[in-house]
């Protein structure tokens, strides 16, 4: 009898921890509907809003029409290299304009004209003119380069010397890091500064050049020979760059793309952005082979910190690449 009844205690209590397990079962299977269900509901709405749904209609709604970029190209008594130039870059998709920097005293003769024409005309697509201007000056000032131009169509300008060439890829893929982040200097040619503690002359900066920065993996300037910049800063070169600075540009036939990465430096108080592309490099006569580079540049770097009465060069580490031609990510 006793037995029994302790039995039945027993099998009782057994049924009630069974009945609150089964229970708690039961609760977790509803807490974990309720979480896959949250999950789904807010991976659905994040697709929406994130625009993984419909992608292209909500990104035409906000860019509207792309506009392509102008390249505004330097150079000096080299035509066979300017017209391999602008055959080469006639090719790319988003070329919009070209603008030919001038500064010879005799202009430019017809049949370079009317070679530089056949190849524009030859390579519009689809009725869409590419523009071709020549910048004439007077003056032969490297100043010149940054002088403001009114009427130009694209808010982008690639700025280029006549002798390198980058293909169509890297300038496109350049141009495209530009268009998100439109107030940085973008481009393939970085430079480093630094302050030389080697004399305690503290306050002395040394500009380092391309052993430099691949040594370090920093940089604090993008050179203007090839880069993206926004129109705007060829009106601040022209307008508001303090005259002595234009002036030693001018005097010393050096360092104007120096001067450029200040004013940009300057007004942003960001870093410019270094883009991987392929250099092709198709003269060598350029200034910096000349004997002396580095301490000429690290003199107009000191000059003009004196004129700003502060350093504005932001350093950076940040490289962008096409992620399409990396393997692992
Ligand atoms: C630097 O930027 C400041 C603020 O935008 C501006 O007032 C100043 O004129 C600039 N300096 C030079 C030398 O351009």
């Amino acid at each position: 009898m006793r037995g029994n009844l302790l039995g039945r205690r027993t099998a009782q209590r057994l049924r009630q921890v069974a009945i609150s397990a089964v229970g708690s079962v039961k609760i977790r299977l509803l807490l974990s509907c309720c979480m896959i269900f949250t999950l789904l509901a807010l991976a659905s709405r994040t697709a929406s809003f994130m625009g993984w749904t419909d992608r292209t209609a909500s990104l035409n709604r906000f860019t509207g029409p792309r506009k392509g970029y102008t390249l505004l190209i330097n150079t000096w008594k080299r035509n066979d290299l300017l017209k391999r130039s602008i055959s080469h870059y006639t090719s790319c998709p988003k070329l919009d304009s070209i603008h030919i920097i001038w500064s010879e005293p005799d202009p430019p003769s017809e049949s370079l004209i009317e070679f530089l024409n056949h190849i524009v005309q030859s390579n519009s697509r689809n009725g869409q003119d590419i523009e071709l201007k020549f910048d004439i000056n007077k003056e032969d000032s490297l100043n010149n380069r940054f002088k403001e131009i009114k009427d130009l169509r694209t808010d982008a300008v690639f700025s280029i010397d006549d002798d390198i060439v980058f293909p169509c890829s890297s300038v496109e893929f350049a141009f495209s890091v530009w268009l998100s982040a439109p107030d940085a200097m973008v481009g393939f040619v970085p430079r480093i500064h630094w302050i030389d503690k080697s004399n305690g002359d503290a306050g002395r900066y040394i500009y380092g050049g391309w052993w430099s920065v691949w040594w370090t993996g920093t940089y604090s300037m993008i050179l203007s020979k090839a880069a993206f910049f926004h129109k705007k800063y060829l009106s601040l070169y022209t307008n508001d760059l303090p005259a002595s600075i234009r002036e030693y540009v001018t005097k010393n036939r050096n360092c104007e793309d120096i001067a450029m990465s200040f004013l940009v430096a300057n007004a942003t108080g960001s870093p410019p952005v270094w883009v991987k592309g392929k250099i092709f490099e198709i003269g060598s006569t350029g200034i910096s082979s000349l004997g002396g580079h580095i301490e000429k540049r690290s003199a107009c770097v000191n000059r003009f910190v004196e004129h700003y009465g502060r350093m504005p060069l932001v350093s950076t580490s940040m490289k962008a690449m096409d992620s399409r031609s990396i393997w692992f990510w």
